[in-house]
């Protein structure tokens, strides 16, 4: 099982132009869905082009070897979906499998790779392109009074994109693989319902996040590493490469302080949320080429920091929690 290839893409939809001409999206609960379905409908598959585009460049076989497309976003949804529009706009082969997921939210970038190690190994010479594209431009709101944790969105999501071609059987020679996918879980935290919760409504996607998210993560993550990593007979937490999806500075605060995690273990999660913000679905591939390519510009003997085992974190709505367990390859 491989992972092939991805690219990041910086991209922040809302302008004060835009805002100007839709002066209900900056009302706290003015209805404004239409205005926004139009902008995400059209923008997310384009942005969505963009980060594939440069991951099959880097990939370097032709498009049409693409067998499957997995394509995630929380921004608006459509029929027929994002994922048959980047078909299109992509040229991809009419009879590509395609699979979407529209408003899983923030642990998605997890999900996205479970449906796609699945989709490798259960069909021979499968190449799936995973896509994440987010814009904010569907939760986007002015402040309230009353509903103060949405200023706590507001803060910390951001636009972006990326993009990952996954495979099993590399091609010697042709492609490259930069991570396998080892195993895939996901959970639902005990006691945590409506920790993170989001509602299509006449004034867009309304997201309540509660101030106990950090808590209920930090409480429940190392029964996460233990079932992922007993197998592998793993339990030093510091001796892993970390992938987190960054959902705030409080929570990477405290998983680090729980798990006792040495400071640098969170630093590229803490990179990519400095550079890029909260970008839902679309950040734990960022946080993965991130660290990759440090890994190569240090010169370090693995992608994973010179490391071999690593974990792949996603929180978000429920609270639920995807785990993925990788394995680096050589540099
Ligand atoms: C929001 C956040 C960035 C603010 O960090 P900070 O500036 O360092 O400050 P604090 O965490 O101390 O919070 C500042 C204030 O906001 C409040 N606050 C924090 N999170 C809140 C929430 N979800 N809802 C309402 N208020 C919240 C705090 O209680 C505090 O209020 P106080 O000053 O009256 O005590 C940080 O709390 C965070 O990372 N939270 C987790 C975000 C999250 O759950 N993301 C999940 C998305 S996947």
């Amino acid at each position: 099982m491989c992972e092939k290839s991805m690219i990041k893409k910086r991209y922040l939809h809302l302008t004060e132009e835009i805002l100007k001409e839709n002066p209900k999206m900056c009302e706290y609960m003015a209805p404004s869905l239409d205005a926004r379905q139009d902008m995400v409908v059209v923008e997310v598959p384009k942005l969505g082009k963009e980060a594939a585009t440069k991951a099959i460049k880097e990939w370097g076989l032709p498009k049409s070897k693409i067998t499957h497309l997995v394509f995630c976003t929380t921004a608006g949804v459509d029929m027929p979906g994002a994922d048959y529009q980047l078909t299109k706009l992509l040229g991809l082969c009419p009879s590509v499998k395609r699979f979407m997921m529209y408003q899983q939210g923030c642990f998605a970038g997890g999900t996205v790779l479970r449906l796609a190690k699945d989709l490798a190994e259960n069909n021979k010479g499968a190449r799936v392109l995973v896509v994440c594209s987010e814009i904010t431009a569907i939760t986007f709101h002015g402040p309230s009074d009353t509903h103060l944790e949405n200023l706590v969105g507001q803060a910390l999501f951001g636009d972006g994109a990326s993009a990952v071609i996954v495979g099993s059987d590399p091609v010697p020679e042709v492609e490259k693989p930069l991570f396998e996918l080892v195993s895939a879980a996901q959970t639902i935290l005990p006691d945590s319902d409506g920790g993170i919760d989001g509602h299509l409504r006449e004034a867009g996607l309304i997201i309540h996040i509660l101030k106990d998210v950090p808590k209920l993560i930090s409480e429940n993550i190392e029964k996460c590493l233990v079932e992922a990593f007993k197998p592998l007979g793993i339990s030093d937490w510091n001796s892993l490469f970390w992938i987190a999806h960054p959902g705030g500075p409080a929570i990477l605060d405290q998983i680090e302080e729980k798990l006792a995690l040495k400071h640098e273990k969170l630093k590229p999660t803490r990179y990519v949320l400095s550079e890029y913000g909260n970008m839902a679905s679309a950040c734990v591939l960022f946080v993965m080429d991130e660290m990759r390519k440090s890994s190569a510009k240090n010169e370090l003997k693995t992608t994973g920091q010179g490391l071999e085992w690593g974990v792949l974190f996603g929180f978000g709505p429920g609270l639920t929690i995807e785990t993925v367990v990788l394995h680096s390859v050589s540099t």
